[in-house]
């Protein structure tokens, strides 16, 4: 397929096409993912808990992702990479550019930071030196000790009408598309219908611009037996990985992924 780019994603944004995005940390997976139809690869920080075997992403570095990144691009066959900024690697603006030209260098198409309204000048900053940014929204695991745990926010008004605004915000400040985690599908249709950018959801409805999901969830490998909500696995009825890679793209494209079990009221 040609490259995916942020046009692309644009494009599909405004024809209504679904947008499919997996996690992806290695060579291997990031050539079939990527043969499978899989348009943005994400080399999540998630690789703390999955590769790793730690019980947060906090653990994670610059110099993992950085690895990480590398790997993955190896293997790319088009897809647009984004890399995730580990825990603290954008603490200050001089560390996001530090960190971020890093991870641009080992092979990122875009990086992707966890955060709010707070970020504007970041995001501002990154945007004007020619670094796209993913806005990662909502249940933001790096904070997963702020927040009390893996919990679904913006239930209660006052935390969505902060959500809506923040997206909005660093919208206006250059982030070129927003993921958001485990939202009420309501509340995702609402940012996802008021944003120019793409939305892509995780645990956030299916009327997002897009879905992503932990390549090692949506294959059915789990260490601690939790599945989240918002998890299919894909590996079901396959008799190979490249054929559930395939199923998620095609149940991404036609919305039939996520269902509404997969999805969270306010
Ligand atoms: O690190 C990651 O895998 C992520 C996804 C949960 C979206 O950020």
């Amino acid at each position: 397929m040609p490259a995916i780019t942020l046009t692309t994603l644009q494009g599909l944004k405004h024809k209504g096409e679904p947008i499919t995005m997996l996690t992806c940390y290695d060579a291997t997976f990031a050539h079939l993912a990527s043969q499978a139809g899989v348009e943005v690869l994400l080399v999540g920080d998630s690789l703390g808990m999955v590769l790793q075997g730690h019980d947060s992403t906090l653990p994670v570095s610059v110099a993992d992702m950085a690895y990480h990144t590398a790997s993955t691009k190896r293997g790319n066959q088009g897809a647009l990479i984004v890399a995730d900024l580990p825990f603290m690697a954008c603490a200050t603006v001089e560390q996001a550019l530090a960190n971020c030209t890093t991870l641009m260098q080992a092979g990122a198409h875009m990086v992707k930071l966890e955060g709010n309204a707070w970020l504007a000048d970041t995001v501002r900053l990154l945007t004007e030196r020619g670094i796209p940014v993913c806005v990662h929204m909502g249940l933001t695991p790096q904070s997963v000790n702020l927040l009390g745990g893996y919990k679904v926010q913006g239930r209660e008004d006052a935390q969505a009408r902060q959500l809506r605004e923040d997206a909005l915000a660093l919208e206006h400040a250059g982030a070129a598309m927003i993921l958001l985690e485990c939202v009420p599908s309501a509340l995702a249709t609402e940012v996802t219908q008021a944003a120019r950018v793409p939305v892509i959801g995780i645990g956030a409805g299916n009327a997002t611009d897009g879905q992503v999901l932990v390549l090692h969830d949506m294959l059915g490998l789990s260490l601690s037996g939790r599945v989240p909500r918002f998890v299919k696995n894909f590996m079901a009825g396959q008799a190979s990985i490249a054929g559930a890679l395939q199923a998620y793209v095609e149940a991404v494209k036609d919305r039939s992924f996520p269902a509404s079990e997969h999805g969270f009221n306010a």
